[in-house]
């Protein structure tokens, strides 16, 4: 097992088991959409953001059971097993005392089906939050296992490069899901701005058109620039961030199922982004700038286009979130 999950069996847990409650029963928390891939790096590269958030109020019970509320009457799946906030919780309570669940209300404000990680937020957000009632019980790793049933849930398949920035904050390289091993990356404070056009694309679709086998010549080309855009966060060279954030094997396949994309990726590289591509699964585009005039630049350079083509949009300016989902009123 890898040395970040926790060698606590459930068993044990259950004997070492200590008093709850000092942190009282309800948290509310405010969970953080993210931006996956970051273009090169299907499924191990993520970034969290500080805008927008779903805001979560998450309650302890003293039964076992898992209860989900949508607070704005958004259509959420209200069963435990089915919904992303859910199925990581359901989960964390069999590693506990059987007199402990978790009442969750969600207040969705990351759309589904966004492409900024709206599924991720729900997970992440409950599974931190149940933490925190717990008094910080289980590690972050533990945290990631748990919401990554979030994700199975919604697209069909683990993965945990929105979970994990979600959770620990700022930019995060999945290295492995079997054994878990993230590994965070430190990066310059740099602008994000993302355009949703308002069509729905679901993860699961979009992973089902992906071709399964990749030439040679393609991934020689995407581990040079998942290398270099590593390198380049870490380094704070934006150049080399620039010119790594390309893609040449998801990117072709799934951009033709977002109008304008070719348009708006050339557009905002030359109105000064450093670059961007698809967030996540899509439809959201996003694109990196290194200072708030350009993001502000490229959001005008979006909302013309999407005027232009005469498609619906929401666009966000903001940051990278260093801190993960964040604990509002605990
Ligand atoms: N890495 C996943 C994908 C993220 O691109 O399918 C989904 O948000």
């Amino acid at each position: 097992m890898n040395e970040q999950v926790s060698k606590i069996s459930a068993n044990d847990r259950k004997l070492n088991y200590f008093p709850l409650g000092d942190r009282g029963k309800t948290v509310q928390v405010l969970a953080p959409a993210t931006v996956a891939n970051l273009v090169c790096g299907f499924d191990v590269l993520g970034m969290c953001l500080n805008e927008p958030n779903d805001l979560m109020e998450i309650k302890l019970l003293d039964e076992k059971k898992i209860v989900i509320i949508s607070a704005d009457g958004y259509p959420l799946p209200l069963d435990p097993a089915l919904n992303t906030a859910g199925a990581p919780l359901v989960e964390m309570i069999n590693e506990l005392p059987d007199n402990i669940g978790f009442e969750v209300t969600i207040h969705k404000k990351i759309k589904p089906g966004s492409g900024i990680g709206s599924s991720a937020a729900s997970a992440a957000g409950a599974v931190v939050g149940a933490n925190y009632l717990l008094n910080d019980f289980f590690s972050k790793p533990d945290l990631v296992r748990f919401a990554m049933f979030g994700e199975k849930v919604a697209s069909g398949v683990k993965h945990a490069d929105n979970i994990a920035p979600g959770i620990y904050g700022g930019i995060t390289l999945i290295r492995s899901i079997h054994p878990l091993d993230i590994v965070p990356i430190s990066s310059p404070q740099l602008f994000v701005t993302i355009v949703h056009p308002q069509i729905e694309v679901r993860t699961s679709d979009a992973r089902q058109i992906l071709r399964k086998e990749v030439l040679l010549k393609d991934a020689i080309k995407q581990w040079g620039n998942i290398a270099g855009l590593v390198a380049g966060f870490i380094q704070n060279d934006l150049a080399l961030i620039g010119r790594s954030l390309e893609d040449v094997i998801i990117e072709p396949v799934r951009s033709i199922l977002i109008p304008g994309f070719d348009e708006v990726k050339l557009k905002c590289k030359v109105t000064g982004a450093l670059g961007g591509g698809i967030s996540g699964s899509g439809p959201s585009i996003f694109m990196l700038s290194k200072d708030k005039k350009t993001a502000i630049e490229v959001e005008t350079v979006m909302k013309e286009i999407y005027n232009k083509i005469g498609l619906a949009y929401h666009t966000y300016v903001t940051t990278i979130n260093q801190t993960g989902v964040k604990i509002v009123i605990g």
